[in-house]
Parts: structure tokens; C-alpha cells; sequence
């Protein structure tokens, strides 16, 4: 049986998955907690991601070296930048990029020394089942928040994009900020602090990686408050409901 990792970038959202797994099992490494056990009977170890690249990429190699996993769906927040990437949204990765990586002039900017590329693909099967567990999401929407939750974030007809999702060890809270990034990268669809180091990982192993993002805030001079409030109410439900419906799905 394929083994899968279910990283969370949040408590509220690891212990939503946790409540749907009937026999997990605490195992600790590298200071942290993985969880082993099943979701809908397959064989899962879930944990948190811990927060930036750094925390992450230790997080996704241990994931590999130690607990032998062989595909890892990743599941969390992220800031909107492009036009049309709101609060609410969801985001599937099919590219990943690290904003702050750059070896300019010796290498292209962005580039990661050593591969060639500044873009990390997502695997195309994996992130598929996670577009179809995501767009089944949003169509349950209604049974997943309360009235009173989808008219406080306006949630009523959120979209799910797919495309370039780019990480940095920096939490964009400024509309000067997010306006840099989005000239720099303008087919960026949003920014938050660990896919890509996944992606780096999971290139080195060739492990699948397929991450979904929940847009909580739109990196902009109002995004600490939208944070915040939307992971209390909203995010760890969009998570759950997606790792409820992708594992279903799964044969
Ligand atoms: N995760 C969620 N919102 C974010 C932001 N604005 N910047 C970086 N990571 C995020």
C-alpha cells in the first residue's frame, strides 16, 4: 500500500485530519510529531510542516529518510497576488518558485544552483486527484461553513486556480511588497513560506508532491488581520473537507 504524508502548515488543521484518523499512533524525530496511522484505510503519517523553507525541507526529509513515505500532499494558507485571487479561493500547485533565492550574478535570479531551474513541478497525477478532492471542496461549500461564516468572508463563489505558487521565509504584509512580487512574477497566483521546499525535497527523491493553498489574505497592508481571523473560522475546514474527499477518492 502506497504510504502518504499529509503535511499541515497548522495545528487547527492537523488536528482536523487527526480527528479522521481512527488509530493514530504519536512517533517523534527531529523534534517534532508525526503521526502514523490511516485516513478512509490508507496507510498515512501526518504532521505539522513547522513554518519556512528551512523547517519545511527537514519536515519533507525526514517524511522520506525516516517514515519511508512515498507521496506527500501538503495542505495550508497562502497570501493571493495575482488579479482575481481572492480570500476563500484555492490554489493547486502545479509550479513552485522561492522568491528570495537569489545567486545573481553567477546564476539566472531565482535559479536554485545545482538544477538548472528556478521552477519545481508539482506531479501532474497526484495534483490532479488534489484539483478533484479540491473542486468538490468548493462545491460543498454550503455543508462545510455556516451561513453567517461564508457572509463574514463573503465566500460565495470562490474559484479554485491552478499555476505558479512561489515560497520565501518572509510573511507578506505589505501592499508595497506584494506589488514587487507580482511585477517580478506575474503569472504568480500566491505566496506563503514552504511549497517550494518541498518541491526542492521531493525532486531530490522523487517523491510526488502536490500541495493545495487556502488564499487567506491578499499579502497586502490588511493581511495580518485577514490571516487570523480566517484561520479561526475557515481554513481548517476547507483543509479537512479536501483530505476527507481526496483519500475517498483514492483506490
Ligand atoms: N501565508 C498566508 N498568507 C501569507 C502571506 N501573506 N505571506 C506569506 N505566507 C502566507
Amino acid at each position: 500500500m502506497t504510504r502518504t504524508a499529509i503535511v499541515s502548515a497548522m495545528h487547527e488543521e492537523l488536528a482536523a485530519v487527526l480527528a479522521l484518523m481512527p488509530d493514530e499512533r504519536r512517533v517523534q524525530a527531529a523534534g517534532r510529531e508525526f503521526w502514523q496511522g490511516h485516513l478512509h484505510g490508507h496507510e498515512v503519517v501526518a504532521v505539522l510542516s513547522r513554518i519556512g523553507k528551512v523547517a519545511a525541507a527537514t519536515t519533507a526529509t525526514v517524511l522520506i529518510e525516516r517514515f519511508g513515505v512515498q507521496r506527500i500532499v501538503f495542505t495550508g494558507v497562502a497570501g493571493g497576488l495575482a488579479p482575481g485571487v481572492n480570500v476563500g479561493d484555492m490554489v493547486v500547485a502545479e509550479h513552485f518558485l522561492q522568491h528570495d533565492l537569489d545567486v545573481s550574478p553567477l546564476f539566472p535570479r531565482y535559479e536554485a544552483p545545482g538544477y538548472g531551474t528556478a521552477r519545481f513541478a508539482a506531479d501532474p497525477a497526484w495534483t490532479a486527484a488534489l484539483v478533484q478532492a479540491a473542486t468538490a471542496t468548493l462545491a460543498d461549500l454550503p455543508h462545510i461553513l455556516t451561513p453567517a461564516t461564508r457572509d463574514e468572508f463573503a465566500l460565495h463563489a470562490p474559484r479554485l486556480h491552478r499555476g505558479l505558487l512561489i515560497s520565501g521565509d518572509r510573511f507578506v504584509a505589505t501592499t508595497a511588497e506584494s506589488r514587487v512580487l507580482q511585477q517580478a512574477l506575474p503569472d504568480a497566483l500566491a505566496v506563503e513560506m514552504e511549497g517550494a521546499a518541498f518541491a526542492q525535497v521531493c525532486r531530490d527523491y522523487g517523491v510526488p508532491l502536490a500541495v493545495v493553498r487556502t488564499i487567506s489574505d491578499r499579502a497586502d497592508d490588511a493581511a495580518h488581520v485577514d490571516f487570523a481571523r480566517f484561520l479561526q473560522t475557515v481554513a481548517a475546514r476547507y483543509s479537512v473537507a479536501t483530505m476527507d474527499r481526496l483519500f475517498r477518492l483514492l483506490c
